[in-house]
């Protein structure tokens, strides 16, 4: 069980290259299936949950070159229609092979993804979806058996502006007759990049980035070269790394646009971002005083992904915040973790009351899930003396390598 060793007081300084973004890969690999065609995406992040996708595509017969973080993607001949159950197991979001899979083949087999860390993540909305769409879909001893051979375009409507919902169904519309419009649809940048993606090969969709999202179905996708969209949940991470440690780094790659709910949360008078000609320069000094509270809310709100990260960053921050999760049901596991480096935050339900501390000590720490991982890291970065973090294989889910990241702008960290 790898883990990461922290020296943490020192201030960090130095550039930081944002890596491709993991929730805009995943969706944009399992659109691969929807055509024959080769299709070559650059930027793809060295990351775990991306080798679990390229494992699952192989077993349904893509083939893949790999250069660097450059992927040439072909599905020529899809050898099967159901997603591999043991590897589906370990990327829950392989649920939105679904939609691509039901595109390409008309019909599609999956184990139901299990929950996970942070949640029982049911699938509901998803098959809800699919089924106003007139895709027959049976569940049948943890197996859910879809049949496409009618599928149409429709208004669907999504009960909750879920994501990976939003892009099931476009996923699944794209290849379909007639036009479908998704209402309530997901807002995230990662959906305006599959819409980049999916348009690049052909297909004529509009709206993503706003909740009504318009598909009209064509006949055939073809081939592109794509690039993608950098990952603003690592970029929001090294923001609040940097808040944490005090320092100054610059962002190459990432859009302040995207983290404007964080930035928005950070006290100004002691951290300064500003994006100047494609770079984000972040200048930062300890000890800010918290906000009053934060909500996490689907796009444009305080995403969810970085609520653990910034967590760490209140329980060093004066005053106290107030931190609700609306989310997930399980997403304060890093919480008994900071409390052993001396934090003081109180968790009823799905509200964490954190008082900031003038100081974190340095403790042996497990992470429990990815952003809950991400954010013992950065408090291990911000704490007196030294700091274990064990079970970090959740952390590379997530980060490209983040203790070469962080070593690279002054922090002491090594992997063992
Ligand atoms: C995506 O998950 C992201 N994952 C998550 O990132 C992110 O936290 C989440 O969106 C919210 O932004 C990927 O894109 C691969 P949802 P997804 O469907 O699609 C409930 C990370 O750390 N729900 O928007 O699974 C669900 O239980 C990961 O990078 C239903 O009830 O999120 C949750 O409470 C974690 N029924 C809420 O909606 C459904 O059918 C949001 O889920 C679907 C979802």
């Amino acid at each position: 069980m790898s883990k990461y060793i922290i020296e943490g007081g020192n201030r960090l300084e130095g550039i930081i290259e944002v890596q491709g973004a993991k929730n805009a890969v995943l969706p944009i690999f399992a659109a691969c299936v929807l055509t024959d065609e080769e299709i070559r995406i650059s930027n793809v992040p060295d990351l775990a949950d991306v080798v679990s996708m390229e494992n699952i595509l192989k077993e349904l017969g893509v083939t893949i070159k790999k250069n660097g973080r450059e992927r040439i993607l072909q599905a020529k001949d899809m050898i099967s229609d159901e997603i591999p159950s043991e590897l589906a197991k370990e990327l829950r979001s392989s649920v939105f092979l679904l939609g691509s899979v039901l595109g390409r083949m008309k019909k599609a087999t999956v184990a139901y993804p299990g929950g996970c860390d942070i949640g029982l993540r049911p699938i509901d909305i998803h098959i809800k979806g699919l089924r106003d769409m007139n895709v027959v879909v049976e569940e049948k001893s943890g197996y859910l058996y879809c049949d496409g051979s009618k599928m149409i375009g429709q208004e669907v409507c999504l009960d909750y502006p879920s994501v990976g919902a939003t892009e099931n169904v476009m996923l699944a519309a794209v290849l379909s007759t007639g036009e479908t419009v998704i209402c309530n649809a997901a807002r995230e940048p990662e959906i305006i990049d599959l819409q980049r993606f999916l348009t690049a090969m052909g297909a004529k969709v509009r709206g993503a980035g706003t909740s009504r999202i318009f598909i009209e179905g064509v006949a055939k996708l073809h081939g592109c070269d794509f690039t993608v969209m950098p990952d603003r949940i690592c970029m929001g991470t090294w923001v609040l790394a940097t808040a944490l440690c005090g320092g100054e780094t610059v962002l190459k790659g990432g859009r302040k646009s995207e983290i404007h709910s964080l930035c928005c949360k950070l006290d100004k008078s002691s951290c300064h971002i500003k994006e100047e000609n494609g770079i984000i320069v972040i200048k930062a000094e300890q000890g800010g005083r918290n906000p009053e509270r934060v909500t996490t809310q689907p796009y444009p709100g305080f995403p969810t992904d970085l609520q653990a990260q910034f967590c760490a960053y209140a329980a060093l921050s004066r005053g106290t915040c107030v931190v609700t999760e609306t989310i997930f049901e399980n997403r304060f596991r890093h919480v008994p973790e900071l409390q052993k480096m001396g934090a003081d935050i109180t968790v009823e339900g799905r509200v964490a009351v954190i008082r900031g501390m003038p100081y974190l000590t340095g403790a042996e720490v497990t992470a429990r899930d990815l952003r809950g991982g991400a954010a013992l890291m950065l408090a291990g970065l911000a704490a007196q003396g030294k700091t274990v973090v064990c079970d970090i294989k959740h952390i590379d889910r997530g980060y490209e390598h983040p203790e070469e990241t962080l070593k690279n702008v002054g922090a002491k960290i090594i992997r063992v």
